[in-house]
């Protein structure tokens, strides 16, 4: 019999664990999409012949979303919340940024991804058993750190106060063909804010789509774009890590969310779509998450 290919057997492992929703992605299910506008204020051209990391504007869509696969989990349910955006490039090109607020991940690599998910079962009630988390970091140390970020995690008060990172390294590089390892993260103009437990607890559904909705009606929300740049001694290939928090951040251009999309719940915001100018790192998590996207959006386009 053929073996079925990993991210196959992850994407079920999610339906699975969590359910399946017919038309649904199956991560990050419940979202919303909006217009914008990027601006990038050329501090990056020296480092990536990027087109949207050259000074001027790039149309983006950016879809923010609550992180569980069940759509029916009510918005605090999932503190983990994501951004993603599509820079729209000339000829019908894309390059995709795709984060969530937390800064580094749980797994190491796609095959711990997989096997969590079968530990993680408990996780389908909104909190995972303490017994669950313990079996998991004696089994894996290294997702010590992104447990512990979990656990510790409020959530935002709004989409427009969340702090955004990438978490995977992408390398820039330049006209000469020099590359350098940076993550990227969206700084909200809004500051940081996460939610009170008082606040979060009577908190209606679609709390966060009327809160958006309100801010945008008063004009743009605004996001800066960070570059942090890695060292040589700093980790590429591993989304578990973060690097020294002294490493020198650049400001690269501002994202103005201007209004709500027509509909693009078809687009599909795959991590590795880049362009000249930009490259995956060696991220075995991050290579993986093509296929993953790939199989949850054929299936969720069908009605599946
Ligand atoms: C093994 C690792 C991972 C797997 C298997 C996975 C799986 C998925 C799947 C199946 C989707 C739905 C895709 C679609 O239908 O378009 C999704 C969406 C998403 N994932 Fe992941 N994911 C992984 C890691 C991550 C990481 C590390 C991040 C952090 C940046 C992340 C952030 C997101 C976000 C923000 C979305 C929603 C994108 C959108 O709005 O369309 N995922 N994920």
């Amino acid at each position: 019999m053929e073996k079925q290919p990993l991210a196959e057997t992850a994407v079920n492992q999610i339906e699975k664990v969590f359910g399946r929703y017919p038309g649904y992605r199956r991560a990050h299910a419940r979202g919303d999409i909006y217009e914008g506008v990027f601006a990038a204020n050329g501090a990056a051209s020296e480092l990536t012949t990027a087109p949207h990391f050259q000074q001027g504007e790039t149309r983006a869509l950016v879809r923010f979303s609550h992180s569980s696969p069940d759509p029916t989990w009510t918005d605090i349910m999932s503190p983990v919340k994501g951004m993603a955006v599509q820079f729209h490039l000339p000829e019908s090109a894309v390059a995709n940024i795709v984060g969530v607020n937390s800064p580094i991940f749980v797994a190491k690599t796609p095959e711990v991804f997989t096997e969590m998910l079968t530990i993680m079962k408990s996780f389908k009630n909104g909190k995972p058993r303490i017994a669950d988390l313990a079996q998991l970091v004696a089994k894996y140390p290294e997702s010590r750190a992104g447990i512990d970020v979990l656990k510790k995690m409020h959530a935002p008060a709004s989409f427009a106060t969340g702090r955004y990172h990438a978490i995977h390294v992408f390398y820039f590089i330049d006209a000469h063909g020099n590359k350098r390892p940076v993550k990227y993260e969206w700084e909200p103009e809004a500051g940081v804010d996460t939610l009170s437990l008082a606040k979060a607890v009577s908190m209606p559904i679609e709390y966060y789509k009327a809160d958006f909705e309100d801010r945008l009606a008063k004009g743009p929300v605004a996001f800066q774009l960070n570059i942090v740049l890695g060292e040589k001694e700093d980790p590429t290939d591993d989304p578990t890590q973060e690097w020294p928090a002294d490493r020198k951040k650049l400001a690269i251009g501002r994202l103005l969310v201007t209004g709500k999309a027509e509909s693009a719940e078809t687009v599909i915001f795959d991590p590795t779509v880049a362009t000249q100018g930009i490259e995956c790192s060696e991220d075995r998590i991050l290579n993986f998450r093509k296929e993953a996207y790939s199989i949850s959006h054929d299936r969720r386009t069908k009605g599946m």
